[in-house]
């Protein structure tokens, strides 16, 4: 049986925790070799010796998203090791709880920075390389469902990912020409440490967020990396500048 991304290298940022680290081994099972990004270098480190320990390619560079020269130095030192590029997922991204009144001016350039500088960041750099190799390449950004319907007390974080699915539409319809495939995946509440965050923020548990759900639970990392999966291999080769809701029916109500 063949693998949906054989002999593609895929970078991944925020490769190290939550959603990206299952995103990182679905990839790296199906044949990618795999450019983990991540601020934290022990989770990044962890990440990558977990998939080398299954026979996968996998090597993991310590950036901050939000910084220009290291997202450079990302995509060079992917190039260097690997030959080429043929997928970024852009999933690293921060939250912010506060009401519009109350939200600190350096959290809030901080949270551009990460959630739309970063991904703007790796647009620019990555494309430059897909377009230097002239094979097309597919870019999947994960959004959120607050990237199409607000949420109290997130409006930074719902800004942002309002953002990336903007930067998802307007980049597929430019780059379309070049074979370059931009799209957006947006998870709704996900059993990960940033959700948990959220549930402590918001007084209240994982359980009662499931329970609002038409499905009635969270989703798991795994959800979203399958959809990630399909995006980046050429099975999905008709699709761009779609947003696939992986979200409980959370936007469907
Ligand atoms: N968990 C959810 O319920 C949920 C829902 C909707 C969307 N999302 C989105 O899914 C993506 C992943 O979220 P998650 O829940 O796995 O988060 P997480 O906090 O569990 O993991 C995020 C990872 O990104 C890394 N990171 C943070 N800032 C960085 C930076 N400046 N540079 C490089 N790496 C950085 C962290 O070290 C961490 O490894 C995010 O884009 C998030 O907005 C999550």
């Amino acid at each position: 049986m063949s693998l949906m991304c054989e002999n593609k290298v895929a970078l991944v940022t925020g490769g190290g925790s939550g959603i990206g680290l299952a995103i990182c081994r679905t990839l790296a099972r199906e044949g990618a070799s795999v450019v983990i990004i991540d601020v934290d270098k022990e989770v990044g480190e962890a990440a990558r010796d977990g998939i080398l320990q299954t026979g996968a390619n996998a090597f993991f560079v310590q950036c901050d998203v939000s910084d220009a020269q290291s997202v450079k130095a990302a995509v060079a030192a992917t190039v260097e090791s690997y030959g080429r590029l043929d997928s970024i997922v852009n999933n690293a991204a921060i939250s912010l709880h506060a009401e519009i009144t109350d939200i600190d001016d350096a959290a809030f350039d901080r949270l551009v920075g990460i959630n739309i500088g970063g991904v703007y960041l790796f647009l620019k750099h990555g494309i430059r390389q897909m377009r230097k190799q002239g094979t097309g390449g597919s870019i999947v950004n994960i959004a959120s469902v607050g990237g199409v319907v607000g949420t109290p007390l997130v409006t930074a974080y719902t800004m942002s990912k309002h953002a990336v699915v903007g930067l998802t539409r307007g980049i597929a319809v430019e780059q379309g020409c070049h074979g370059i495939r931009v799209n957006a995946v947006c998870p709704g509440p996900t059993h990960t440490p940033m959700i948990e965050g959220y549930a402590r923020d918001k007084n209240t548990t994982l359980e009662a967020l499931g329970a609002e759900l038409p499905l009635r639970k969270i989703g798991q990392p795994q959800d979203v990396a399958e959809a990630v999966l399909w995006l980046c291999s050429d099975k999905s080769g008709n699709t761009t500048g779609s947003l696939v809701m992986v979200d409980g029916g959370y936007t469907a109500q």
